[in-house]
């Protein structure tokens, strides 16, 4: 295996510190809260070793979402970020090929590349609204594909694919004998519409992956997990889980489970936040007069980019942004896109530090911009 550190995690708002930061439009969940919020007693907790799926009660909840899924189905791992990594490492040898969605988060395309596969990437454009386009999948589908990669809904860009598209992928995974991976970590995160069914629920062929990291305010506490129903498969999957860290944190765990259980409170009141949030990140969009924006659908991001016909020094930007500014939102190069374009976080920042911030780019532009 290859590693190399990605810019996303050099560069994360953790690793320059969150208090050199005052308005952070870097981030793609909803702000963190204190553990005492929870209102939670773990003193009887046995701090053994955990089940090696995941706690019973925690892999109850998360299949009790669908009538089709059973706790069976489920592997809790550390993260998403985990589970993307046993389903790379469980699935790819330098032998196989895969096809992978790009913009993405990063490690969808860094485990991968660590392991060295043949890796097809298709491109999401501006200019297409940032669709899948299914006959570019299609296209690029050889005989020695084993995964098709895309995140839905999508970061950095917060579009979802429309249910058709879903279908013809699943259809694709299962006509040319490939699973299709779908990272669903921000699926939580639909303000617009109702909760998405997991798109595993539709075929074997399909492996879901979703986090509590997102929307509850939770990403310390490192609890994501895959949902597949081809029971061999996870038997791989726990194979992996078990080389690489045997169990969860048991205290993790406990938190899942608790705020799992709550879920239908805390996420009204988030939804609430991004909605007012949203709002008033549409108003900017509408009145800016350098920046363009494909509006998200879900999600707490957006991925604008300057318009056509300005030039800007894109590094002396996003430097004066932070220090002058204390502002900070992800370059395009988080994302393998030019610094042009950059992910706004809206759901993070409380109303006036989003209007701030907003406020703040656009001061910053204005200074750095040239016509
Ligand atoms: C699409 C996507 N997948 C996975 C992750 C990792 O999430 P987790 O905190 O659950 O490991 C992220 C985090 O930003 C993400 O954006």
């Amino acid at each position: 295996m290859r590693y190399t550190r990605m810019p996303i995690e050099i560069e994360s708002p953790e690793e320059i510190g969150y208090s050199t930061i005052r308005y952070n439009l870097a981030e793609s969940s909803i702000r963190d809260i204190p553990l005492g919020e929870l209102n939670l007693n773990l003193n009887d907790l046995v701090l053994s070793y955990g089940h090696h799926r995941g706690h019973p009660d925690l892999l109850d909840c998360i299949a009790s979402e669908s009538t089709v899924l059973t706790p069976a189905d489920v592997l809790v791992c550390s993260g998403a970020a985990s589970a993307l990594f046993v389903v790379a490492t469980t699935l790819l040898s330098e032998h196989d090929h895969l096809i992978v969605v790009r913009p993405n988060y990063a490690t969808n395309l860094e485990t991968p590349r660590a392991i060295n596969c043949e890796m097809s990437l298709i491109d999401l454009t501006f200019d297409e609204q940032f669709a899948l386009n299914i006959e570019q999948v299609r296209q690029a589908i050889q005989p020695t594909t084993r995964l098709i990669s895309i995140t839905n809904p999508h970061n950095p860009t917060g579009t979802v694919i429309p249910e058709t598209v879903l279908n013809e992928l699943v259809a694709l995974a299962e006509a040319y004998n490939c699973y299709l991976l779908v990272d669903e970590t921000y699926r939580y995160l639909n303000f617009q519409t109702p909760l998405l069914p997991y798109l595993a629920q539709k075929s074997k062929h399909v492996i879901s992956v979703s986090s509590l990291s997102k929307a509850f305010g939770v990403p310390g506490i490192r609890i994501g997990w895959i949902i597949c129903r081809d029971a061999s498969l996870m038997h791989r999957f726990l194979a992996a889980k078990e080389q690489i860290m045997i169990t969860n944190s048991v205290v993790d765990e406990q938190i899942a489970l608790h705020v799992l259980q709550h879920q239908a409170s805390q996420l009204a009141e988030a939804h609430q936040h991004i909605r007012t949030n949203f709002a008033l990140t549409q108003q900017f969009f509408a009145q800016t007069p350098y920046l363009e924006w494909v509006e998200p659908t879900a999600g707490v991001v957006c991925f604008p980019r300057l318009k056509a016909g300005y030039s800007l020094n894109t590094d002396n930007f996003y430097q004066s942004l932070y220090s002058a500014y204390q502002t900070i939102v992800g370059p395009g190069h988080w994302f393998e896109q030019d610094k042009i374009y950059m992910r706004v976080g809206f759901g993070y920042p409380t109303t006036d530090e989003l209007r701030t911030g907003l406020q703040n780019i656009e001061r910053c532009l204005e200074e750095h911009i040239k016509p």
